[in-house]
């Protein structure tokens, strides 16, 4: 077996809570220094991620959500834990492009060890952990060891859209101790959605 080491140093990212607020349902929330770690080995060697448990100010710790640049899929299985995760794919203008506040499709999908999610292109996607353990994936998207910050932010993602909206259409929270969802009022309408069975509190 012959593995190039020569990108190792350039695997490792974790993302801070520094960088969370921007996506958090509340952005003043105590939450720990470090929300996930991503070990990004690309199609070949796959990508890891692992989530710290717990929720700030009710929200479980999740991803910062993305959608892919160009015609991308994805594959993640879980490998341990408990969570949710969340699709969803934004409503087009007549120009053919994504508007930022009208989703056309959202699924939510509660998950557990073992379980596989396909991330069709075009749906973004982000995953809760809902468990009071660690809960990591094993995803198989690609990686560019020349970008810049490959680990961190793949040049194949676009977290701006995300941004701008605080997050996804719903918010992932804890509710008489399990899972349930909360919307994020940023956005006026979802056209479809499919939510797991998880009930929706005001
Ligand atoms: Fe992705």
């Amino acid at each position: 077996m012959e593995i190039d080491f020569k990108n190792v140093p350039k695997h490792y990212a974790s993302r801070t809570h520094e960088k969370m607020t921007e996506v958090l349902m509340d952005p003043n929330g105590v939450g720990p220094a470090i929300h996930y770690y991503m070990i990004r080995g690309g199609v070949d060697q796959k990508n890891t991620t692992v989530w710290e448990p717990g929720t700030i100010s009710g929200e479980y710790i999740k991803t910062y959500g993305h959608y892919h640049i160009g015609d991308l899929s994805e594959n993640y299985t879980i490998a341990y834990g408990e969570g949710v995760a969340l699709l969803q794919k934004l409503a087009e203008n007549s120009d053919g492009e994504m508007t930022t506040d009208v989703v056309a499709e959202f699924k939510a999908i509660p998950v557990t060890t073992g379980d596989k999610i396909f991330m069709p292109a075009k749906f973004g996607h982000l995953l809760a952990n809902t468990g009071s353990t660690y809960f990591v994936t094993i995803d198989d998207s690609p990686v560019d060891f020349e970008d810049r910050d490959p680990a961190s932010f793949p040049g194949h993602a676009d977290y701006s859209l995300v941004k701008e909206m605080q997050g996804f259409a719903y918010y992932v929270v804890e509710h008489n101790g399990k899972a349930a969802l909360k919307r994020n009022p940023r956005y006026k309408n979802i056209l479809k959605e499919d939510l797991g069975g998880l009930e929706v509190i005001i």
